[in-house]
């Protein structure tokens, strides 16, 4: 096969390439003709937002093909880069030859000219990539996962692979979703006093995986400094612009790090993935700000820049009562924050990133650290304006006395987590950790409204197309 040239390096290096020869491939986004007897032809090869200007003659050898090349059409052209008399960029292809690989019909291909609905581009998956915003969000999702590597793995951490299918639920949530191999529409020949997993595969309930931080703890006390990435499932049956039945998550783990270390690994995280995309996805956060959300260029500098609030959950909730806000859910002390108590700490009263502290001990999974007052325990909630919730983690119950009261308080089966309680009776330390929810991370850094479009193939209630 023909190697072309990617795009982005044209456009990356626009001297060095003048009056060379190479070759591209790519999508027609555009054709327009002129009239004299010049075919202008934008091809995007999804390296890049911007597509490169082909010119295309009418008197050349492939002017029999060009009735073909419309949008849509997979195509290959060489010929010279040359500077560009038009307006909007500075080389265009003169192209010598064309190759027309697969063509698209323009009476039926789903992507016209004009701007898409997001509802409507949900139900083309398979070729919404091809649009600005979704392949801009693509590669921002890219660049985000090989940054996450980065930073962990320059510090020291070891990348390990927590199951996908478990037996624990870490979030005693009970949103989860149950791994069988029996068919629902059988009723088991034993009946009703048969046990119900004797022929299942795995011969006891399991399910997909809603975090895999108990298993990273397991490495985090004998590694030191760990990270799990991965996809994670929740059957939330919460159609909001922020919920994914199917999402990835980053989580680290950390002995020998208590909750104020865990804030500062992940302030220095959101900052360097903040930084990251402000540095090398330019082109793409310019076009988020244009057409999506004209704020973004400014609060992404802001995050790169500013020092984040940290702010107890007890003063969070102070504030939220003094405010004049009407809000929908009432604030008292032990109440969830909902998503307006949220975007109002960020956006109104800090104007920023914030972390929230020591959240009430009830509201809270049976792993984190009971605090001295024994009402709250060390978890962080960190949020950023317009997404809320990026990330959530504390401090880990490393004493093995208060781990069990807190299981009990909880109604946790200690049977069903020995290994975990082991962990105490065999060189326990204290260790902190947080998960950090990616598609999240991408709507922060690129305004993008609505979760299902930062992923590929959203999985929601009702949803598991593709
Ligand atoms: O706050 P969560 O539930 O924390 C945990 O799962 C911990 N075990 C993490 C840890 O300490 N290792 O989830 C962490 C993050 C949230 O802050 C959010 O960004 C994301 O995961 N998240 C979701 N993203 C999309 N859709 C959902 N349904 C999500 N639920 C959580
Ligand atoms: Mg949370």
């Amino acid at each position: 096969m023909e190697k072309g040239v990617p795009i982005a390096n044209l456009f990356g290096d626009e001297q060095k390439w003048l009056g060379k020869t190479v070759i591209v491939q790519g999508w027609v986004k555009t054709r327009r003709d002129s009239k004299a007897g010049v075919c202008f032809i934008e091809v995007n090869d999804g390296s890049t937002l911007k597509g490169l200007q082909v010119l295309a003659e009418e008197d050349k050898n492939y002017a029999g093909l060009l009735a073909k090349v419309t949008t849509g059409s997979a195509i290959l052209a060489e010929g010279v880069v040359s500077a560009s008399p038009g307006k909007g960029q500075r080389i265009e292809l003169r192209a010598e030859r064309i190759h027309l690989y697969g063509s698209a019909d323009p009476a039926t291909y789903p992507l016209q000219k004009k701007r898409h609905s997001f509802e409507y581009l949900r139900q083309i998956a398979h070729l919404r990539p091809r649009t600005n915003t979704l392949g801009a969000a693509a590669r921002v999702r890219s660049r985000l996962s090989f940054a996450i590597h980065q930073f962990f793995q320059l510090r020291g951490f070891h990348y390990i692979h927590t199951p996908i299918i478990t037996a624990s639920d870490c979030e005693g949530a009970g949103e989860i979703f149950r791994v069988t191999t029996l068919d629902p529409t059988r009723p088991l020949a034993g009946g009703v006093s048969e046990d119900p997993y004797r022929g299942d595969f795995f011969a006891r309930p399991a399910f997909l995986t809603v975090s895999g931080q108990l298993q990273a703890e397991i490495f985090a006390l004998a590694l030191g400094k760990v990270y799990t990435f991965g996809p994670t499932f929740r059957a939330e049956n919460s159609n909001t612009s922020r919920h994914l039945a199917e999402f990835w998550m980053v989580e680290p783990e950390m002995a020998f790090h208590d909750l104020g270390d865990d804030l500062e690994v992940a302030l220095a995280f959101i900052r360097h993935l903040v930084e990251v995309v402000l540095n090398e996805c330019e082109e793409d956060v310019e076009f988020f700000g244009r057409f999506i959300d004209s704020e973004l260029p400014a609060r992404l500098q802001n995050a790169a820049k500013s020092s984040f609030e940290v702010i107890t959950y007890t003063d969070a909730v102070d504030i939220l009562k003094r405010s004049r806000e009407g809000f929908v859910y009432p604030v008292e002390w032990g109440i969830d924050l909902q998503a307006e108590h949220e975007r109002y700490l960020t956006e109104k009263v800090f104007g920023g990133p914030a972390a929230i502290i020591d959240f009430p001990r009830a509201l809270k999974p049976f792993y984190m650290r009971v605090n001295d007052d024994e009402k709250t325990v060390a978890a962080m909630d960190i949020l950023v304006p317009g997404t809320g919730e990026i990330i959530g983690g504390s401090q880990r119950e490393e004493r093995l006395e208060m781990l069990l009261e807190q299981m009990r308080l909880k109604g946790i089966p200690a049977d069903d987590y020995r290994w975990y309680i082991e962990l105490r009776e065999f060189g326990s330390a204290p260790h902190s950790g947080f998960g950090l929810g990616l598609e999240r991370l991408v709507q922060f850094v690129t305004g993008i409204p609505n979760i299902r479009e930062v992923i590929a193939f959203p999985r929601t209630p009702g949803h598991a197309e593709f």
